[in-house]
């Protein structure tokens, strides 16, 4: 397969459809896969029409089942320590100025779970099962599960799910703020694309700022992630989308935002 057809990308309006497609391997993330996700996430990040991100997985079975194991035979600690070196798919995510949401439609295991994690939204579908099994290979979490896991769902549960290698369920998930929703499997991305049409019908300025300004709340001290916070808020002060936005309320009209 290219690369362009092992993630392939859709406009949807606003939103952009990301699927993972290597449904015969579960979506399991190798090499290639990887090098093609930044690829799209670079030039979805550049492209003002696009305005939030849906990631979902090929098929009905896997949202994405991990790393490829394939890759890890025959690989030593000087490769492995190069391939991690890259930049990685969980920091594009992350870093990412647009909103992000990920359509869990079925296994997210390992390095799924990892890029799910790394999403700013999860939903799922009922039939979706989670887990961290890299204990089961020996080896741990390397896509950051360690890190984000913990702060997502907090150190007890992160640390059941990675010592243990257990699947849960989407219930579970739920239950655990693992998820922020659980769908029947034919309503997901229905519901995925219509919230990031919500979120795109916002100010893009906004919406980044108020995405890094979020996401800082979990790695900075309270003093700095509040500096933060009103230097985020000035800037938006500077935007033409609050112009925008303080007018079209005072005019009782919808805003249209220019994202600028
Ligand atoms: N890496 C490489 N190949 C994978 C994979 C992964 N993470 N997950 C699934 N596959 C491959 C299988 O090897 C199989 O390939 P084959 O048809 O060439 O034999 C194919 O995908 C289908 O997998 P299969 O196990 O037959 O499907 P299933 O629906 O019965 O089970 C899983 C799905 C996801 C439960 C099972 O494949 C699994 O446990 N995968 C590994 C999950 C894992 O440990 N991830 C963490 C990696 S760090």
């Amino acid at each position: 397969m290219s690369e362009s057809e092992v993630v392939l990308v859709e406009t949807r309006g606003r939103v952009a459809l990301v699927t993972m497609n290597r449904p015969e391997k579960r979506n399991a993330l190798d090499g290639q896969m990887r090098c093609a996700f930044l690829g799209v996430m670079d030039s979805l990040n550049r492209d003002a029409g696009v305005r939030a991100i849906v990631i979902t997985g090929a098929g009905d079975k896997a949202f994405i089942a991990g790393a490829d194991i394939s890759e890890f035979e025959g690989r030593g600690p000087v490769q492995q320590y190069r391939a991690m070196k890259m930049p990685t798919v969980f920091n594009a995510l992350e870093r990412s100025p647009k909103p992000v949401i990920a359509a869990i439609n079925g296994y997210c295991l390992g390095g799924g779970m990892e890029l799910a994690l790394a999403c700013d939204i999860r939903l799922a579908s009922s039939s979706a099962r989670f887990g961290q099994p890299e204990v089961n290979l020996g080896i741990i979490p390397g896509g950051g599960g360690t890190q984000r896991l913990p702060r997502i769902i907090g150190q007890g549960a992160a640390l059941r799910l990675i010592l243990t290698g257990e699947l849960i369920d989407a219930s579970e998930a739920l239950r655990l703020r693992l998820v922020e929703e659980v769908h029947a499997p034919e309503a997901l991305l229905e519901r995925a694309l219509a919230l990031g049409e919500t979120i795109a019908s916002k100010s893009p300025v906004a919406v980044s700022a108020a995405k890094e300004a979020t996401r800082a709340a979990l790695n900075l001290a309270l003093d700095d992630g509040l500096k933060l916070e009103t230097a985020l808020f000035q800037l938006c002060f500077a935007s033409q989308d609050k112009v925008e936005g303080v007018r079209a309320f005072l005019e009782k009209r919808p805003a249209n935002f220019p994202g600028l």
